[in-house]
C-alpha cells in the first residue's frame, strides 16, 4: 500500500552510511571523489547521478529537495540558499529579453523589486493584476507572456487566490504557472494539483519553523526543474548541506506544528476580530474573511498568520510594537515564537503612502506570526499593548 506522503517525507533519508546511524549525517563537503578518471569523466558527462560539488548537489540537499517534493506531489525539486534566490532562479530561468510576466499585485516585498527593479533591466516586462479582481487578470495576458506568479495567501494582505481558476488561465494560454506557497506550506495547500507548473517556498520561514536558517526550494515539472538546475548550478544560488541538514529535520514535524500553529492563530483571530481598537481583522478560516469559502476549499487550515489594522493609523502600529511583552518585534514570521510586525513604519517604510496602497499596506496594518506558546499567552500580551494604542 502506498505510504501517505507525511509518511513518506519523514522516511526519506539519505543513504545509511557503514556507521548504521540512525538520524542522517552531516555531508559538509564542497566537493565529492571518483575512484578513477573515468567515473569522473561519466559523472561530468551526465552518465551517472553520482555527486560531484555542492554546488550542483550534495545528500543533505537531496534529502530536503525529495521530502519536500513528495509533500508537493511535485517531480522534482531545486533547493537554493534563500527563498529570494528561489523567486529570482524561477524568473531567470525561463525569462528572456522582450518577455513578460503578469503577476498578481499583492506579494512579498523583495519579489516586488525584483520584479519592477531588475526584470526591467533585462528587457522583461510585467503587468501587475489585483489579487481580489481575477476577472482582470486574462486581459493582462499578451502574446508574449510567459509566466502567471502569484502568492496565495498573499504576504501581508492575506488575500486567497484561487488556484483552480489560475491552472485553467495558465493551461489555455500555455504559460508557466509559478507560486510561492511560502505562507501555506505543502501540508496545507498543494498548488500543483490545481496545476502550477512550479512552486517555490521561503524555507527560512515554516519550513524551519525556528528562525534559524536561510533557505529555498523550487519544486514542479522534471523538465522545467532540469532548467532550473542547470541554470543554478552555473550562477551558483545553491543551499549549504549545513541549512539543508536542518531544514530537512523540521520537516519532519512540520504538519503538526502548522496545525497547531493554525488552531492557535484561528484561537486568538476570533477573540479580537471585534476589539474596538480595530478597524478590520483577516483570517483566512474566519467567516468574515472576504474570500473564506475559497479558503475553506483549497486550504486544509487557515495557516500560522493573521493581520489586522489599527484604528490609529501609522503612530498606534508603532504604539503598539513598543507595548509588546512577549511577542517577538522582528523581521520574519513562520517561528515557534509569536511575531508582530508593522510593515508600514519598517519594511515598506521607504515607499510612499500612494506605492504603499498600491501594493495594500495601509498605515495601521499588523502582521501576526501566530508561535507555539500557550495560546492565551499570545492573546493576553495582543490585548494590552492594544489598550496602550
Ligand atoms: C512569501 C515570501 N516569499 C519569499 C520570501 C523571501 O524569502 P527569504 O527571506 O528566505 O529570501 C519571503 C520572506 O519573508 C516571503 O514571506
Amino acid at each position: 500500500m502506498a505510504l501517505h506522503p507525511i509518511t513518506e517525507a519523514i522516511r526519506i533519508r539519505t543513504e545509511q552510511t557503514q556507521e548504521m546511524e540512525h538520524s542522517s549525517p552531516l555531508f559538509l563537503t564542497s566537493s565529492f571523489c571518483f575512484d578513477n578518471s573515468e567515473d569522473m569523466r561519466a559523472a561530468f558527462a551526465d552518465e551517472t547521478d553520482d555527486n560531484i560539488y555542492s554546488r550542483f548537489s550534495n545528500p543533505n540537499v537531496k534529502e530536503f529537495t525529495d521530502r519536500v517534493c513528495v509533500l508537493e506531489g511535485a517531480e522534482a525539486g531545486f533547493a537554493t540558499a534563500s527563498g529570494m534566490s528561489a523567486v529570482f532562479a524561477s524568473f531567470m530561468t525561463f525569462l528572456k529579453k522582450g518577455d513578460h510576466l503578469v503577476s498578481c499585485n499583492s506579494i512579498f516585498g523583495s519579489t516586488h523589486t525584483v520584479i519592477t527593479k531588475y526584470l526591467p533591466k533585462y528587457g522583461i516586462d510585467y503587468t501587475y493584476v489585483p489579487a481580489n479582481s481575477p476577472e482582470q487578470w486574462e486581459r493582462a495576458i499578451r502574446p508574449d507572456t510567459k509566466m502567471i506568479y502569484l502568492e496565495t495567501p498573499t504576504n501581508p494582505g492575506l488575500d486567497i487566490i484561487d488556484l483552480e481558476f489560475a491552472g485553467r488561465l495558465s493551461r489555455k494560454h500555455k504559460l508557466i504557472l509559478n507560486v510561492d506557497n511560502c505562507f501555506a506550506t505543502p501540508v496545507n495547500q498543494k498548488p500543483i494539483q490545481y496545476g502550477a507548473d512550479l512552486v517555490l517556498h521561503s524555507a527560512t520561514k515554516w519550513m524551519d519553523g525556528q528562525g534559524r536558517v536561510l533557505g529555498g526550494v523550487i519544486v514542479g515539472k522534471q523538465e522545467l526543474i532540469r532548467e532550473i538546475y542547470l541554470f543554478c548550478r552555473s550562477t551558483g544560488p545553491s543551499l549549504s548541506p549545513f541549512n539543508a541538514w536542518v531544514l530537512s529535520r523540521s520537516l519532519e514535524t512540520l504538519d503538526v506544528r502548522m496545525e497547531r500553529h493554525a488552531s492557535n492563530a484561528l484561537y486568538i483571530a476570533q477573540r479580537l476580530e471585534n476589539h474596538p481598537k480595530l478597524s478590520w481583522l483577516k483570517y483566512p478560516y474566519l467567516a468574515s474573511h472576504p474570500q473564506h469559502s475559497l479558503a475553506l476549499r483549497q486550504m486544509k487550515n487557515g495557516g500560522g498568520i493573521f493581520c489586522f489594522e489599527l484604528k490609529g493609523g501609522l503612530q498606534s502600529g508603532r504604539k503598539f510594537l513598543d507595548h509588546l511583552n512577549l511577542l517577538s518585534v522582528t523581521a520574519n514570521l513562520g517561528d515557534t515564537r509569536s511575531i508582530a510586525s508593522h510593515p508600514a513604519s519598517t519594511t515598506h517604510a521607504k515607499l510612499t503612502e500612494e506605492e504603499r496602497a498600491a501594493v495594500n499596506i495601509t498605515p495601521g496594518l499588523i502582521r501576526i506570526s501566530a508561535g507555539l506558546e500557550f495560546r492565551d499567552d499570545i492573546l493576553n500580551d495582543i490585548l494590552q499593548a492594544l489598550e496602550k494604542c
